[in-house]
């Protein structure tokens, strides 16, 4: 499958008109971590931001099992947002096919797209009630 075709199934890109996909597609990676590679660490910075389109990963948070992202769901926003470190620590379970965006990409990507700035605000909501709870 085209990577543009990949990302259109992605709930965060949708609205996105196919030329931008094809944008996006093309600017930016894609690629395999094998299972039990992690890939962000608290405490440390990061430059990554990532949207799984295969494969499932681990967030634990302070030692303790998060929540478990599949195909569609995207990490390591946070750091990338505040320029702080890494909030949890998330780990490839199964071979882990990403859609990788630097954090330039990333941060022009999300300026330019107001609708894909909000789809970020709403999942951030999401996981914040998902702390308090
Ligand atoms: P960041 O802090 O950059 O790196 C770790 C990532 O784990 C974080 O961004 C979020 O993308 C993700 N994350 C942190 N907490 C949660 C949570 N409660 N549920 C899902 N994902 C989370």
């Amino acid at each position: 499958m085209a990577v543009a075709e990949n990302l259109a199934e992605v709930p965060l890109f949708a609205g996105l008109s196919h030329r931008d996909l094809a944008h996006l597609a093309k600017v930016t990676h894609q690629h395999v971590y094998e299972a039990g590679t992690v890939l962000t660490s608290e405490d440390r910075s990061g430059v990554g931001f990532f949207v799984i389109l295969e494969g499932t990963a681990r967030v634990e948070v302070k030692g303790k099992r998060a929540k478990i992202l599949k195909a569609g769901d995207f990490f390591g926003e946070m750091a990338l947002i505040d320029e702080g470190p890494r909030s949890a620590v998330v780990t490839a379970e199964t071979d882990l096919r990403c859609q990788v965006l630097t954090d330039f990409q990333f941060r022009s990507f999300v300026k330019e797209h107001p609708e894909v700035a909000w789809a970020l605000l709403r999942t951030l909501v999401q996981r914040i009630r998902e702390y308090q709870s």
